[in-house]
């Protein structure tokens, strides 16, 4: 039995597929809001143990630890877990500056426990099949793609009564591209084996009117190791309907380009391809809906069950959690490693340098095992 600790009320969001996994019970909850804690306790078994503190949690029984609490917490309390034994499954983004990932990386590889990064977005059925159609070679080369994650967060940030949450200082008090997560992280499943190299960010401002640090949306160009270019844009203060997030790959056979992901999207708008190999009868190209490449599902999306689907995001939520838990009982680390946890965070971490250098090309460090100390700079 593997028995997990969840720590934040946002780590429900995994309980329904925890739940529908064989031989995984949930057994301890921690938040510091009481409030929190009561709420939570409606959705969990009666016999789930309480904790309002994180380090109390980590001397229960429990094997593994999901990470859901504010952003300036999570290094902390996953080196804790990791010290105690613990695996981890973290919440997005990985850390709070550049020192914590490096500290990070170091503890998992000393404490040899598995360590996931819960970037839920690449877990959609439509990233997946992308994904599976650049590997067929539908798209030849990719060579471009563009992420966005437009999401009007301003209230998330200042309370009604002018009070700031944590939100206010470490996601809308920073500048440059504060969450990159959502945007890169889908858009690297299309290129394969390449990491980001350099990164350089632009910004029109700060024109909010709640007083916060955050620009009004940015944009980061990002390099690959193949020199390939990824656009990001995040904008999480215009105000605007709320659309989510928005990804498009161009290859040398064919284009990707998504429907806006959220409540904005209008009538008609779908995730569409355009596939040389599929010309109309004049010769043109056009759009075509990418479902028709449904056959391109991996296996475990097509025969996914009710209750999984249920779980939420087209049965991503389920499957994040299987990976997680495949991971810990093998004990070997999971494709969404901490190495890649790190690249992705150190992209918005690196950005609010450039965007206060007049958006100079910042190189990005690669992480990978057993970095020597001269690969953990920050290279101009
Ligand atoms: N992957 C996604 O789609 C997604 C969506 C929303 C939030 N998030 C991430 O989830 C995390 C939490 O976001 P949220 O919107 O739930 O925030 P929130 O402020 O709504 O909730 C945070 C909870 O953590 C508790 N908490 C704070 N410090 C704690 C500590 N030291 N120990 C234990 N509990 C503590 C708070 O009491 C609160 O209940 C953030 O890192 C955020 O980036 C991810």
């Amino acid at each position: 039995m593997i028995k997990i600790g969840i720590a934040g009320a946002r780590g429900l969001s995994v309980l329904k597929g925890l739940q529908m996994m064989d031989d995984v019970k949930v057994t301890a909850m921690c938040d510091l809001s009481e409030a929190a804690l009561a709420d939570a306790a409606k959705k969990l078994d009666a016999d789930v143990k309480q904790y309002r503190v994180f380090e109390d949690m980590l001397e229960s029984e429990i094997d593994a630890v999901i990470i859901a609490t504010p952003m300036q917490c999570h290094v902390p309390q996953a080196i804790a877990a990791l010290e105690a034994g613990k695996h981890v499954m973290s919440e997005v983004t990985a850390g709070v500056t550049m020192d914590e990932l490096f500290w990070l990386c170091e503890c998992v590889e000393k404490y040899q426990k598995v360590y996931m990064y819960a970037e839920n977005y690449i877990f959609t059925p439509q990233v997946q099949l992308v994904k599976e159609m650049v590997l067929a070679g539908l798209f030849g080369e990719p060579y471009y793609a563009e992420g966005s994650y437009i999401h009007d967060c301003g209230a998330l940030a200042v309370r009604p009564d002018g009070s700031r949450t944590w939100r206010a200082y470490w996601q809308m008090g920073r500048r440059g591209n504060f969450y990159p997560t959502h945007s890169l992280g889908p858009v690297m499943q299309w290129f394969p084996g390449e990491h980001i190299t350099e990164i350089s960010t632009y910004s029109p401002g700060v024109w909010n009117e709640l007083g916060l640090k955050q620009d009004s949306g940015t944009t980061t160009m990002c390099r690959t190791s193949k020199g390939k270019l990824i656009q990001l844009r995040t904008d999480c203060l215009s105000p605007r309907p709320h659309s989510m997030d928005k990804y498009l790959l161009q290859g040398t056979k064919g284009i990707f380009e998504s429907a806006v992901y959220g409540k904005g999207r209008l009538a008609g708008d779908i995730d569409r391809v355009s596939l040389v190999t599929n010309k109309t009868e004049t010769g043109a190209m056009d759009w075509e809906d990418l479902m028709n490449y449904k056959a391109f599902l991996p296996d475990r999306y097509k025969n996914a069950s009710a209750d999984q689907i249920g779980a939420g995001h087209g049965g991503g939520d389920f499957f994040i959690v299987e990976e997680f838990i495949d991971a810990v009982r093998k004990n070997e680390q999971p494709a969404l490693d901490v190495y890649t946890a790190c690249e992705w965070t150190a992209v918005g971490l690196l950005s609010a340098l450039s965007v206060t250098n007049g958006s100079r090309t910042l190189e990005v460090p690669r992480f990978a095992p057993a970095m020597p100390l001269e690969d953990k700079r920050i290279g101009l």
